[in-house]
């Protein structure tokens, strides 16, 4: 490892939480994309932005790469992670949302918290004088959509004027992708079975947004239209942490919303194949999709590393 630093611009975001990507301007996207940049291309180098600081990490919800990526970036950067598996009393239950946050700020320098209740972030937020990171809640997912979008300007450059297809559940994940494509002004379209569309109030929010930066968001329930040449396609699993036991009844219901290669060779061809992970082999994706020439989902999972190192980087100084 070589003692030079990178150059960072670490000038303050308009924003002093990540709680959802719809309070980040696209400038603040951009920020975060080159600070990215720079640190993915001087990985190793040694960084010392977050010397000496600590990383709360609350995780109500089991977890893989947000765990590891949080905790191996902080430290990446100079800090340290203290982690709190949390899965079985869910925040606010010992004590109250409010004196955690005013507890946790005396001793740590941020905080990531992956929680059910999108409020017990808010909440979280509110009270702390600390930056808290939302590692996804019910609601979003803004680490992983910023780190999806970064993936795609990897691979395509400029995003304008491409189209993201999101086939399947209109969850966090998804949430999360229609707030950043509309900031970003890239068209977006969601596919799902009727009664699992998107929340009505993201859709019409990101519908508002797009106006202004270019985009489309189009909700549809048919995937073949949905997919008729589009330059990517995105699944997330039909059952999100929380619903174990509808399970049975959305293997049913999302049967036709499978990805396979069938559904992408409608797509632009060398469309790419986009997945949050974790994946259900051979429910939302095929084997042969998952593996095939154009996924991308390492790619991301990846950069979900890089990403998250800009995002503590700017907002944890
Ligand atoms: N995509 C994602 O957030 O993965 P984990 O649930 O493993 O953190
Ligand atoms: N929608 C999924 C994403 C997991 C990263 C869930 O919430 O379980």
């Amino acid at each position: 490892m070589t003692r030079s630093t990178p150059a960072l611009d670490l000038s303050p975001l308009s924003v002093q939480d990540l709680l959802c990507t719809s309070a980040l301007s696209p400038a603040d996207i951009e920020r975060i994309f080159a600070t990215a940049r720079t640190l993915k291309a001087a990985r190793s180098q040694h960084t010392d932005v977050l010397r000496h600081k600590r990383l709360a990490m609350i995780f109500e919800k089991d977890s893989l790469r947000t765990r590891f990526t949080f905790d191996v970036g902080v430290q990446d950067l100079g800090g340290s992670a203290v982690f709190m598996d949390h899965r079985d009393a869910r925040l606010g239950s010992r004590e109250s949302v409010k004196d955690m946050a005013k507890n946790l700020e005396r001793w740590v320098h941020g905080i990531v918290a992956r929680t059910y209740k999108h409020k017990a972030l808010e909440e979280l937020a509110q009270h702390a004088a600390i930056p808290v990171i939302n590692g996804l809640s019910d609601f979003v997912h803004p680490c992983q959509a910023l780190s999806d979008f970064f993936t795609l300007t990897e691979k395509w450059g400029s995003l304008r004027g491409r189209t993201l297809c999101y086939v399947g559940d209109g969850n966090n994940t998804c949430h999360s992708l229609i707030h950043t494509a509309a900031r970003l002004g890239v068209d977006i379209r969601v596919c799902s079975p009727e009664g699992y569309e998107p929340n009505s109030r993201v859709v019409n929010e990101a519908m508002r947004t797009a106006l202004e930066t270019g985009g489309e968001v189009t909700i549809l329930n048919d995937p073949d239209q949905a997919a008729d040449g589009a330059d990517a396609v995105y699944t997330d699993v039909w059952a999100s942490m929380g619903q174990e036991d509808e399970i049975e009844e959305r293997n049913g219901i999302f049967a036709a919303y499978q990805v396979d290669a069938e559904l992408m060779a409608r797509c632009k061809p060398g469309a790419l194949f986009m997945h949050c992970l974790p994946a259900h082999r051979g429910a939302e994706v095929t084997q042969e999709v998952m593996d095939g020439p154009h996924s991308v989902v390492f790619d991301i999972a990846e950069n979900r590393l890089h990403v998250q190192k800009a995002v503590m980087a700017l907002l944890m100084r």
